[in-house]
């Protein structure tokens, strides 16, 4: 199974190279074989209730469900009329018995500073921190935004929200005041908790700075609890500010944990679609920790021992999931970093790997390539043997970038697990089992137990075995999104409307002779930029609030570390000129309004845009421009796309 030698590289050329897992970890693993998986498929679809009801006995629930599930399409209630408590599960159950001086949480800082918060150290501090909520008026069901640099604090703060049955609304720090503020007018959160500010490659993330700004326009925020961890001068607004270590220091740590609803409401997180405003994902209490739950033991196989390091931001779906609930309702180490990867230089991660005795990774691809390009000098100045078990989530994994992770961080020895998932998913829906499934660098491989997915024409057939098409998921799961924040609507025209009776995923995938999935992307108008979802109709709508902007389209461009990166094509009002100055205003003004994820890489000017005579934009001739893939000259230059669009049909093609 080494892939050094022998016929390697023409196998990866392939890309049909298997790798079986090792007697040794499949010997250990809690799924040991293809057999034992496949038969845990087979009875979650045939009986998934069956199923379902088995694995939530790994949750402490305060009432028992009277039915498994609730199936009104699109609509699911999972554990009806059970009641739990999501913090109960994570924090409290760990501390009865020798886990309660177990780590939950080993956290260093970008500047070198380090704590170590055990499970009662957890407990201790989501309680005051809950105690302080209900103080400010906060009740079950009110909401609650965080917009917090990578601190345990951050992970105190979510759990605090879910000890009260309050639903948290996490926004990544990267994120501008405009964009937080658009996620807390949706949903008319209460109070804010947030920092003075972060750090990033050694400069302050302003972070009480950009939310001032959008406190400005969110009338229903009326307390804000600031963490202190830059100790740089902010802003304090008297009555509604307020320091964290000031209320938490008066603060009761007895709270106990509200036991709510199975269906209760947990969190809604905002990502990005393909038209509108981002949507407001709602997932709640049960079933969203019961998939946490069982995919974590599945997929990273995560026992008592382990110390797993997920570098996901707890502002994306991967941090809720698999920073927080899902590792920490059984109970494990996670190591937390809160800063960039290549600070103070490019060894950081491989540096806390060696110094923690890190056995789990999880990242993503787009790292994975900086890493390549920074060089395998990096990693081997550091003692990886402790690494057991790898993982990768966020986009599609090229062969080439999966092969150096298993060679160069997994020293050969590490299953690799390619996790396909989504914020609406909730958790991990097709990825290989360690010890069970082989597996094929670039393809996800199979369904988890309880995911029935299929590829079909846009028609919902069933596509034959090796032809790409839709992504659909045919059975409801447990951590499935119930709707979008206060727009059902648009959930039943967004996931449901497109493949009949079927969950639409947006994603274009294929399927070989062996079963195994290769996911294609997006086959709508959403970017992957390193990683994270990128609405083109939001940077567009950046860049036409701009007052010399007539018009605007965004497209991706393949980009060999960051998976697209972004281009704009400009038209600017009549009067105003092109210019490297004009670029520069553009890109920062998208920054201002979205943050700097959104920053366009490329701008280019131009007199029109090409579209169909019915007047919607031809984005695939723009995507080839884009990709240098076109035959009409250099198009670094202003061009007149008015030729191109009329040889063109009406369709968009
Ligand atoms: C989209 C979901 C799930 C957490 C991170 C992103 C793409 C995700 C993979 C993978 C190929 C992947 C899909 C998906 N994607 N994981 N292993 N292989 N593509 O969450 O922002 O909700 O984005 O990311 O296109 O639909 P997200």
């Amino acid at each position: 199974m080494s892939s050094e030698h022998g016929g390697a590289i023409h196998s990866v050329l392939i890309e049909n190279r298997s790798f079986p897992p090792s007697a040794e970890f499949a010997s250990r693993a809690r799924v040991g074989s293809i057999e034992e998986y496949e038969r845990l498929w087979t009875r979650a679809k045939d009986d998934p209730e069956g199923f379902w009801g088995e694995i939530a006995a790994c949750l402490t629930w305060s009432k028992p469900w009277s039915r498994v599930l609730d199936w009104q399409p699109p609509h699911a209630r999972w554990f009806v009329d059970a009641t739990l408590n999501a913090a109960e599960n994570c924090v409290d159950r760990h501390c009865v018995g020798a886990n309660r001086n177990k780590a939950a949480i080993i956290w260093e800082g970008e500047p070198g500073d380090r704590r170590v918060l055990r499970y009662q150290d957890l407990e201790r501090e989501t309680a005051k921190l809950a105690n302080v909520l209900k103080r400010f008026g906060v009740r079950p069901g009110d909401v609650v935004a965080i917009y917090m640099p990578l601190v345990p604090e951050a992970v105190v703060a979510m759990l605090a929200c879910a000890r009260i049955g309050a639903p948290h609304t996490v926004v990544f720090g990267g994120f501008s005041a405009e964009a937080l503020a658009g996620r807390i007018q949706d949903c008319g959160a209460k109070v804010l908790l947030t920092a003075d500010g972060g750090w990033r490659r050694g400069k302050i993330v302003p972070l009480k700075e950009q939310a001032d700004l959008a406190l400005a326009t969110c009338p229903t925020v009326e307390n804000v609890i600031v963490y202190q961890r830059t100790a740089h001068k902010v802003g304090f607004e008297p009555g509604r500010d307020h320091w964290w270590h000031e209320v938490t220091a008066e603060a009761s740590p007895d709270c106990p944990p509200v036991a709510v609803d199975s269906e209760h409401p947990l969190f809604i997180l905002y990502t990005s679609g393909s038209t509108g405003k981002p949507k407001g994902i709602l997932h709640t209490t049960g079933g969203y920790l019961v998939g946490c739950h069982a995919t974590t033991g599945w997929v990273f196989d995560l026992r008592d021992d382990d110390t797993y390091f997920c570098t996901a931001d707890i502002g994306w779906i991967t941090g809720h999931s698999y920073v927080v609930y899902g590792p920490l309702a059984r109970g494990a180490t996670v190591v937390l970093y809160e800063g960039a990867p290549n600070w103070p230089d490019e060894a950081r991660f491989w540096k806390i790997i060696e110094d923690y005795r890190v056995s789990i990774l999880y990242t993503a691809p787009t790292a994975i390539r900086a890493f390549m390009k920074w060089g395998e000098q990096y990693p081997l100045r550091h003692d990886l043997s402790s690494l057991r078990l790898l993982g990768t989530v966020g986009e599609p994994i090229n062969p080439e970038a999966w092969i150096w992770y298993q060679r160069v961080i997994g020293g050969g020895r590490c299953p690799i697990v390619d996790t396909w998932w989504q914020t609406e998913t909730g958790a991990i829906m097709i990825s290989p089992l360690p010890g069970a499934t082989p597996t094929v660098p670039g393809s996800a491989t199979r369904p988890l137990p309880g995911v029935v997915p299929e590829i079909v024409t846009k028609d919902g057939k069933p596509v034959p075995v090796g032809h790409g098409g839709l992504l659909v998921i045919k059975q409801p799961w447990p951590a499935m999104l119930r709707t979008l924040h206060g727009d059902d609507d648009r959930y039943r025209a967004t996931y449901w409307s497109e493949i009949d009776g079927c969950y639409f995923t947006g994603d274009g995938a294929r399927r070989d002779e062996n079963g195994n999935y290769w996911i294609l992307g997006r086959v709508d108008d959403v970017l992957n930029v390193a990683g994270h979802r990128l609405s083109t109709m939001e940077i567009e709508s950046a860049l036409v609030s701009h007052a010399r902007v007539a018009e605007a389209a965004v497209v991706g461009r393949p980009d060999d570390i960051r998976g697209q990166a972004i281009v704009a094509f400009v038209t600017l009002e009549s009067g105003q000129s092109p210019s490297e100055a004009v670029r520069q205003e553009l890109r920062a003004h998208v920054v201002k309004e979205i943050g700097a994820l959104a920053r366009p890489d490329d701008i280019r000017f131009s007199e029109s845009l090409p579209k169909t005579r019915s007047g919607k934009i031809m984005r695939r001739l723009l995507r080839d421009v884009a990709a240098g893939r076109e035959t009409v000259g250099d198009t670094s230059t202003i061009e007149d796309f008015s030729v191109l669009a009329r040889l063109r049909s009406d369709d968009e093609v």
